[in-house]
């Protein structure tokens, strides 16, 4: 995989595409572990004289303008780490940017608005996405991949672009691809998956393959409601995608018996607040008028067992609600056995970094902590990433 060290990039205008998709809590950054995890790429290419152009996409705007979901504090949170100035034109490929890129010298630092203001960006036409992958590209002279995170988007930024000029790989991108391998070839068993989260259909999908990987699939999360559905039993008010529960119901009949483990009790309240009172039912008796927003003590127990014993574990998705401290023990309990035991871990996604990184761990615990969530899953299942075979086409 050739990367940024392998090109001359000193006075040229190289445009990074970076994941720095991150949580924002009223306006400012809560988690800044995707943009820390962009810093050597960067830091690498301003210092060795760079004109950088930083893209990046932020939550799911919906392909117009909303400023909820500007990069703006994203912008300011990287000067910062930088320790040198962002410029923030505040759009994409208009007037303004093309003006603050032509004014850009050696080591300097433009961002861009966040690119799904523009529905070109995700669009599922070939034509839009390329007419606005060529006005991306136009002003740069290379493209460097290293939002991770998001290679598994068929999106103008991640795709069409470097299909139209030199790319290589940025440091994120390599370090991911070098860990993530590994889960790829020989896997040391027993292999054990953790799945939960709330983007229950991004990664739905993946049991199919996983079924046919993994030793054990231990689902928490929302992503646990449409198999409890499929058993029969009552999800009360719980986040539940009806659609899912005939192919939940058919990756329980084709998994060996016990290969997919579901809570067997549930932390449930009438909301999704700290103040809400909130109890432990057993998964069979979840009241109507209630959600469960983390797996209970039970199901905890049982699956950091399950981790402590294997030889290879792969997160992806926390237990629960694990930014309000009722509902944090499951997503705790299985970090705790993670970096307890002797297994090569990996932990994935945006929002389980954050948990881990919110919960007190040490990254330096785990094997691997992968800044992409869908796109770890995708890569640890031997799919292509979108972004990845662009870039071999390249
Ligand atoms: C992520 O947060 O998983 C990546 O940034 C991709 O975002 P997406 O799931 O909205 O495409
Ligand atoms: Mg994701």
């Amino acid at each position: 995989m050739k990367t940024i060290g392998d090109v001359a990039v000193e006075g040229r205008c190289v445009l990074v595409r970076a994941d720095l998709n991150v949580p924002l809590d009223n306006g400012r950054v809560a988690d800044d572990g995707r943009i820390r995890a962009s810093l050597p790429t960067l830091t690498e290419l301003t210092g060795r004289g760079a004109r950088v152009v930083v893209c990046a996409h932020l939550g799911r705007p919906g392909g117009h303008e909303d400023l909820r979901y500007s990069l703006a504090p994203v912008a300011a949170r990287l000067a910062q780490l930088l320790g040198r100035e962002v410029s923030f034109p505040g759009d994409i490929t208009g007037q303004a940017a093309r003006a603050a890129i032509a004014a850009s010298g050696p080591g300097d630092v433009v961002m861009l608005e966040n690119l799904r203001f523009n529905q070109a960006e995700t669009s599922k036409d070939d034509m839009s996405r390329g007419y606005f992958a060529d006005e991306l590209a136009s002003p740069a002279d290379l493209y460097v991949a290293d939002g991770f995170g998001a290679m598994h988007r068929r999106h103008a930024s991640v795709y069409d672009v470097p299909l139209r000029m030199i790319s290589v790989a940025g440091y994120l991108v390599q370090a991911e691809v070098t860990a993530l391998r590994r889960l790829t070839a020989e896997i040391r068993r027993p292999y054990v998956v953790v799945l939960g989260g709330a983007k229950v259909a991004d990664k739905f999908d993946a049991f199919g393959s996983l079924i046919a990987r993994a030793d054990r699939i231990l689902v928490g999360g929302a992503m646990a409601f449409p198999f409890l559905a499929a058993r029969g039993l009552k999800t009360g008010t719980s986040l539940l995608e009806a659609s899912q529960v005939d192919a939940a119901a058919r990756y329980l009949e084709r998994a060996a018996p016990g290969q997919i483990e579901l809570p067997s009790d549930l932390v449930v309240a009438a909301g999704i607040s700290a103040e809400a009172p909130h109890r432990v039912v057993a998964a069979d008796a979840i009241p109507a008028d209630q959600m469960g927003l983390d797996i209970g003590p039970e199901s905890a127990a049982r699956f950091a067992a399950a981790v402590g014993t294997a030889g290879t574990v792969f997160w992806n998705g926390p237990m629960g609600v694990f930014e309000l401290a009722p509902f944090a023990a499951g997503t705790r309990a299985v970090g705790q056995a993670m970096t307890g035991g002797g297994a090569f871990t990996v932990v994935g996604g945006g929002d389980t970094g954050a948990a881990i990184r919110a919960l007190g761990f040490d990254e330096r615990a785990f094997g691997h902590v992968s800044t992409g969530g869908g796109a770890s899953l995708e890569f640890i299942q031997g799919r292509t990433l979108p972004g990845l075979a662009a870039l071999d086409a390249s």
